[in-house]
């Protein structure tokens, strides 16, 4: 994770780089620094802590420079301090380095830089890059951005990295593999350099998306060359920035994840956008059209994915085995690496990921094409490195998703995945002409019925203040409602800390009934259709234990009502469309108890946005 920001150019850096730290601070905030040029001198300052703590730490200091770098941290190797925040600098203050992602090999380098004198004062994994950066210039009387080049050969992992140096005050170097990296091209001769497009979009929309093992020389007198770590001069690819200012802002709301829950009936939209068109009874997804033929032939697709986009590949199961039948495994990113998993010769893997950048699925998605599969991406983040890498893939279009509890970004990749389904079943014939259109028809009024589950906002928070102190919760569902639950209690477990499970309502028997007393908040989801009246006799099971029930029900539902100690209506709709209404609610619940108990919404503990570490 963490976010890295720099700067070259004839402005004060200092004001650039802290609103990009801000923008940058989902990705990670137990520490923020900064380095600065500024008449032959290097100043450096760093602290524990979010970026508003190292702004106060900065106040009575020299902060002017017309270069410099910033960082907010995520720390992988050595806990988050003051000595431990980047930037890092060279034993003789010359160099000064920002680095977001993990040097595999640091401990080899590091013992043998200590063997001939270098002398570390920090924990990381980074700092070992700036010794070995000087010792290459002293050792071989090159420049900073050669000695970094040659450095970078021997050092396996993944880095987004920017140095500066006091010996050439106007060049900024940057060097990535794995980790992101964007480069804006300014209007004055200046360049921003940052993890994502965020802390770039007011100032250009002329970007360009660094590759792997390229570097980047940024010179104020010959502007930018890029290069790849064998010495190649590469042609920079200049692409047009698709992100408004107005996306990246709070907009009157009194955090993110709450704007981001309520923009939900727009993203939706923004989703079917251009793709459907249920007066015409057609769906299509021009970003996989060439592989259409590939996925209507399927036996078996493969979905990897980590946490909710993980979570929305289960809700894909079921909309593709029921709809398309087309046989999906789920899995881990992470598991089905290191499993040896049987991929055959274009056999199809689709990765879900909001940031397409979660180095799991990343690194599953290689294995997988190594193995000669038909890679496909569902991704929110434009450019990432995972929508780059996949042979094919369907954006999410839910725009930026700043809080780090996912909520838009599930509700777009479920839509993405209806879309699929919807379209492959139509075209394979597994699902007639009247269904497919009723389908369409039903689709389209989803984003007005979220808006109407929206509504129920107040009647919601008073909910979450009956169980705002509880320990533990369960979160029942069956069919397509079971990602439900298990998003639901994910959505509590990281914002609220309150312990949550998802169950399916008919495993709570066998083992986490026994959990249940009357003060176990159990939330289930009983809407009408095939399993409805299996969950209204779990309901009863909790019931007889003394258990509390929120029931998410179908408006005008009556005997859910007289069971559950509240109900939550959400607008009728089409089975295979319920987990995009009946998330709503358990997104607000989780949002207003973490409010209640004093947690940090947008920044939960321990977490970051986007984890581009395995
Ligand atoms: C969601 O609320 C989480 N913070 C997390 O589980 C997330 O979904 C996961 O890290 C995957 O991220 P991605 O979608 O960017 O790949
Ligand atoms: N590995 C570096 C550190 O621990 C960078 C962290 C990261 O990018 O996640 O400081």
């Amino acid at each position: 994770m963490c976010g890295i920001v720099a700067y070259i150019g004839k402005k004060e850096a200092y004001p650039i780089l802290i609103k990009g730290l801000q923008r940058l601070e989902y990705r990670g905030y137990d520490s923020a620094g900064v380095a600065l040029l500024s008449n032959g001198e290097l100043n450096l300052y760093k602290k524990q802590g979010k970026v508003a703590n190292l702004v106060d730490f900065a106040s009575d200091k020299n902060t002017t420079g017309q270069i410099g770098i910033a960082h907010t941290r995520w720390a992988t190797h050595g806990e988050p301090n003051d000595k431990n925040a980047h930037p890092h600098s060279s034993s003789n203050g010359n160099l000064a380095i920002i680095h977001n992602g993990i040097i595999e090999n640091y401990d080899v380098l590091k013992e043998e830089l200590i063997s001939r004198g270098y002398v570390f004062k920090s924990d990381t994994d980074t700092e070992v890059l700036v010794h070995l950066i000087d010792d290459i210039q002293k050792k071989e009387g090159v420049w900073f951005g050669e000695a970094l080049r040659i450095a970078l050969l021997s050092v396996t992992g993944a880095y987004a990295i920017v140095v500066i140096s006091k010996d050439k005050p106007d060049t900024i170097v940057a060097a990535r593999k794995s980790s992101p990296l964007v480069i804006g091209i300014g209007k004055e001769n200046d360049f921003y350099l940052a993890s994502d497009a965020t802390p770039i979009v007011e100032y250009t929309d002329q970007v360009v998306y660094m590759n792997d093992e390229e570097i980047a020389v940024i010179d104020l007198k010959d502007g930018m060359k890029l290069w790849n770590i064998q010495d190649e001069e590469k042609t920079p690819y200049v692409q047009h920035l698709e992100l408004q200012l107005e996306a990246l802002e709070k907009g009157g709301y009194e955090h993110f994840m709450l704007k981001e829950i309520h923009e939900q009936p727009r993203s939706i939209n923004d989703c079917f956008r251009g793709r459907l068109n249920a007066t015409e009874g057609w769906v299509e997804l021009g970003g996989i059209k060439d592989y259409e033929q590939q996925l209507i032939n399927a036996n078996r697709v493969v979905m990897v994915a980590c946490g909710t986009s993980w979570h929305a590949c289960l809700v894909g199961e079921y909309l593709f085995e029921d709809l398309a039948r087309i046989n999906v495994e789920v899995e881990y990113a992470s598991e089905f690496r290191y499993r040896n998993p049987i991929i055959n010769e274009g056999d199809i893997v689709i990765a879900v990921s909001q940031s397409g950048e979660t180095a799991d699925t990343m690194a599953a998605l290689e294995l997988a094409k190594s193995k000669g599969a038909i890679i496909l991406g569902i991704c929110n983040v434009v450019g990432s490195s995972i929508s780059r890498i996949t042979h094919a893939g369907s954006y999410t279009h839910a725009g930026p998703e700043i809080g780090v509890a996912s909520t838009k970004a599930f509700t777009a990749q479920v839509t993405v995945l209806t879309l699929m389904a919807l379209s492959i079943a139509h075209k394979k014939g597994t699902m007639n002409e009247t269904k497919f259109r009723t389908m369409l028809a039903e689709l389209e009024l989803i984003p007005d019925k979220v808006k109407k589950v929206l509504e129920n906002n107040a009647h919601i928070e008073r909910i979450a203040a009956e169980y705002k102190d509880a320990t533990n919760a369960l979160y029942l569902g069956r069919g397509s409602s079971f990602p439900v639950a298990l998003e639901g209690a994910l959505k509590l477990k990281e914002i609220s800390y309150i312990h949550a499970e998802g169950y399916p309502a008919a495993e709570m028997k066998h083992g986490p009934i026994a959990l249940i007393d009357e003060a176990m908040p159990v939330f289930v989801v009983a809407t009408k259709g095939t399993s409805y009246e299996k969950v209204v006799s779990n309901i009863q099971e909790v019931k007889a234990r003394k258990g509390k029930i929120i029931a998410i029900v179908t408006e005008g539902d009556e005997q859910v009502k007289l069971m559950a100690d509240h109900i939550i209506e959400i607008p009728d709709t089409d089975e295979h469309l319920v987990p995009l209404l009946a998330t709503v609610p358990f997104q607000l619940l989780s949002y207003h108890m973490a409010v209640m108990r004093g947690c940090n919404v947008d920044q939960p503990r321990n977490l970051a946005k986007s984890v581009t570490v395995e």
